[in-house]
């Protein structure tokens, strides 16, 4: 039986899509416990910081926002209301021991893998056990285990998310997903299709699924045969009422022929495709572990290109990595320039504890990555801004997903993934409509319907 006393959550949430997911889903294993969104931590029962650690000096800030809630707690307390602490994502799985040590006020520490194990260490918090720490990789899927998704994972809920995949065996150098997250896990291609359906069935017209390495995706037929995520996304092309699939982050070495076919061959599937290369260079490929070189990517290029001709590329860039020299700096600009971008995320190299890269000789120095960083954002900026802008005067299917900034505008996204903003009735929220593009702006379009406008 559910207990039912009304309780307020809040969940501050770090760092990737995949994080916002899984925020949405303890949110819902909490739900039948009572807990319902609060306005903010100072009138919630419960606090739940979700982080992540990927790239920032995390651990740090993860202190300094703990220091800030425990306050929060504190004036709670004596106001007569206790809060139970939280600390949930990739730094509560790497450094669980520390939290604990210098930050003893916090109740509960869990990792990604054991959010379904959140209602029972709730309940032990709640009996004032001490810390309840829970980081452990089990053998259980935790997919197995949650609940079915209640809502659609994102505002308005004309797009939504849907993990199918998380954790990684590539162990990129650089990397410490493989470490946090685990090694790599499908869900079941049955739970993903039910999910998706009735995320359709509540409104939603595009799902993106998500994924650490999304297309090593693998499950099994009804008849037990190998899938891959090519059929998975055939399978949910078929879904009446879904306009729109993608998927994302995928690794360069898993993209399979049946994959590149779908984008052919899929209307569903957008032409869009975020790729992480991290390097030009293929003595950096090496040395980054990724296990493929410059011109293979170009190659998946240029069949992915033959198979969808409009396909627009987006990227991850990673400057300064271990041992990374000017030459093999300048072959990253090269790479960026024979693919051409339509957007694109670059870092600078940052040092996680653990990883191989992390005990390299031949660090970059800092002044020198920001000039690498600088230099490559520069170029993509502009490949950006010339891809916007060669959108001008087309006529884009925009994906309607809610109200604009102002009065009687409304925005949506293109196939390429680009916000775009226009004149129109709200009752256009939802449906796919035909907008002529009339400018480009750094990461936006504005249009107008058809109606209003003929284009050239
Ligand atoms: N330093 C900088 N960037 C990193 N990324 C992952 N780990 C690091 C790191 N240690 C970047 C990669 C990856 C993206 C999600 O984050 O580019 O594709
Ligand atoms: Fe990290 Fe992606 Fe490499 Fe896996 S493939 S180790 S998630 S960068």
């Amino acid at each position: 039986m559910p207990i039912s006393t009304p309780k307020r959550l809040h969940v501050i949430t770090w760092g990737c899509q995949m994080n916002v997911y899984d925020s949405a889903r303890m949110a819902d294993v909490l739900a039948p416990l009572g807990y319902a969104p609060a306005e903010g931590p100072e009138d919630a029962d419960m606090v739940i910081l979700n982080t992540c650690h990927i790239r920032d000096r995390a651990t740090e800030k993860v202190f300094s926002e703990l220091g800030r809630l425990r306050l929060v707690k504190n004036a709670r307390a004596e106001a007569g209301h206790n809060t139970i602490l939280a600390v949930a994502g990739c730094v509560a799985q790497a450094e669980g021991r520390e939290i604990l040590a210098r930050a003893p006020y916090v109740d509960i520490i869990l990792g990604p893998q054991t959010y379904h194990r959140l209602p029972e260490m709730v309940a032990q918090a709640a009996r004032a056990a001490g810390t309840v720490i829970d980081t452990d990789f089990p053998a259980e899927q935790k997919f197995d285990f949650l609940p079915d998704a209640a809502a659609p994972q994102s505002a308005g809920g004309i797009t939504a998310f849907l993990t199918i995949q998380e954790g990684c065996d590539k162990f990129c150098s650089f990397c410490v997903v493989p470490y946090t997250r685990g090694a790599e896990a499908s869900r079941p291609a049955a739970a993903i299709i039910a999910e998706a359906r009735r995320m359709v069935a509540a409104g939603v017209r595009e799902i993106t699924l998500l994924g650490q390495n999304v297309n090593a995706w693998h499950g099994a037929g009804p008849d037990g045969t190998p899938q891959t995520l090519a059929r998975l996304l055939r399978a949910l092309a078929e879904i009446p009422g879904l306009a729109r699939l993608r998927y994302t982050t995928s690794h360069p070495r898993d993209m399979d022929d049946d994959l590149i076919a779908a984008h052919g061959d899929l209307p569903q599937l957008m032409p869009f495709l975020h790729l992480p290369v991290q390097s030009g260079s293929d003595r950096m490929l090496a040395a980054m572990n990724r296990k493929h070189t410059a011109a293979d990517y170009l190659r998946l290029i240029g069949r992915l290109r033959a198979a969808r001709p409009d396909l627009a590329m987006s990227s991850d860039f990673i400057v300064g990595h271990p041992g990374e020299t000017e030459a093999d700096f300048e072959a990253t600009l090269d790479l960026i320039r024979s693919v051409g971008f339509s957007q694109a995320f670059s870092f600078k190299y940052s040092p996680r504890p653990g990883t191989p890269a992390a005990g390299a000789p031949h660090q970059v120095p800092e002044a020198e990555k920001d000039r690498r960083l600088y230099a490559l954002q520069d170029l993509l900026r502009a490949q950006q801004a010339d891809f916007n802008a060669r959108c001008v005067g087309l006529t884009l299917p925009v994906l309607i997903t809610g109200q604009g900034r102002h009065r009687g505008q409304i925005a949506g996204r293109s196939p390429y993934l680009q916000p775009v903003h226009l004149t129109g009735p709200a009752e256009l929220i939802g449906q796919e409509i035909m907008v002529c593009i009339d400018d480009a702006h750094t990461n936006s379009l504005s249009g107008a319907t058809l109606k209003e406008k003929a284009c050239a």
